[in-house]
C-alpha cells in the first residue's frame, strides 16, 4: 500500500514539469518565457521546502508517523526543482555564459542568497539515504536542520528580487514563519524561565 501511495505522491510530485511542458507546446508561456520558466521552478522549489517541512507538524497534528516516509522523497524534489530553476537561469538567461553569471552572484544579494541556499542543498541531497542516516547518527539530523536556514534564504531571496514583500513574497514569508514556529519547543522554552 505504502509503495503505490508512494509512486502516487512521486507523480504528483512532477505536476510543475507537467504544467511547464504544456505551457510550452501550447504556446501559453506569454512575452517571457525565460523568465516564465526561471519564477515557475523558483516558486516550485520554495514549494517543495514548505511541503517538506510540513511533514513533521503533520505527524505531530495527526499522530500518524505516514508523513515522515514522504519527507525524503518530497527533499530531494526540492533539489531537483532548486538545479531546474538554477539551470534554467544559467542556460536559457545567459547561455552557460558563466562570467556574468558570476558577476551577479557577487553583486547581486538575491542572486547571491539564491546561490547560498541552492549549496546548502547539495549536502542533504548526499546524506539522503538510509546508508548515510546510520553512518552520520546524530549527526544526519543536525546536517539536515539546514533545511530551515535554506527556508529562510529562499524566502529573503524572493523578497529581495521583488523589491517589495507585497503580496507573493508576504505570503510565503507567513507560511514560512508559521513552519518554523511548529519547531520551537515552547514547553522546553517556558520551563527555562
Ligand atoms: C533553494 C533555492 C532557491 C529558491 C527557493 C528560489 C526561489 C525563487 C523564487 C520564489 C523566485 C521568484 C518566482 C516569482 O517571481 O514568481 C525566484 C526567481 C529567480 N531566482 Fe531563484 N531560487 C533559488 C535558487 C536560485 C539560484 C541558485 C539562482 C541563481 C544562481 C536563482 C536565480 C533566480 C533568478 C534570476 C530569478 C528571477 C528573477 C527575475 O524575475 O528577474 N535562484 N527564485
Amino acid at each position: 500500500m505504502l509503495r503505490y501511495s508512494k509512486i502516487f505522491v512521486f507523480l504528483l510530485c512532477l505536476w510543475p514539469l507537467y504544467s511547464i511542458i504544456y505551457q510550452i507546446f501550447y504556446n501559453k508561456l506569454g512575452a517571457e518565457p525565460v523568465d516564465k520558466i526561471i519564477n515557475h521552478f523558483g516558486e516550485w522549489t520554495l514549494i517543495f521546502i514548505f511541503l517538506t517541512l510540513s511533514m513533521s507538524p503533520l505527524k505531530k497534528i495527526t499522530n500518524a508517523t505516514i508523513w515522515i516516509k514522504y519527507r525524503r522523497m518530497l527533499g530531494l524534489f526540492v533539489f531537483f526543482y532548486a538545479s531546474i530553476h538554477l539551470l534554467s537561469y544559467v542556460g536559457l538567461d545567459y547561455r552557460f555564459d558563466f562570467q556574468p553569471i558570476i558577476n551577479d552572484v557577487l553583486k547581486k544579494k538575491f542572486v547571491f542568497i539564491g546561490f547560498a541556499a541552492w549549496l546548502l542543498l547539495i549536502p542533504l541531497a548526499i546524506t539522503s539515504s538510509d546508508k548515510m542516516v546510520k553512518i552520520l547518527k546524530q549527526n544526519w539530523k543536525k546536517i539536515h536542520r539546514l533545511i530551515y536556514v535554506i527556508g529562510i534564504f529562499g524566502v529573503l531571496h524572493f523578497i529581495w528580487l521583488s523589491k517589495t514583500i507585497f503580496f507573493k513574497p508576504l505570503i510565503f514569508l507567513i507560511i514560512l514563519i508559521i513552519l518554523l514556529l511548529f519547531r520551537v519547543n515552547f514547553k522546553k522554552l517556558s520551563s527555562k524561565v
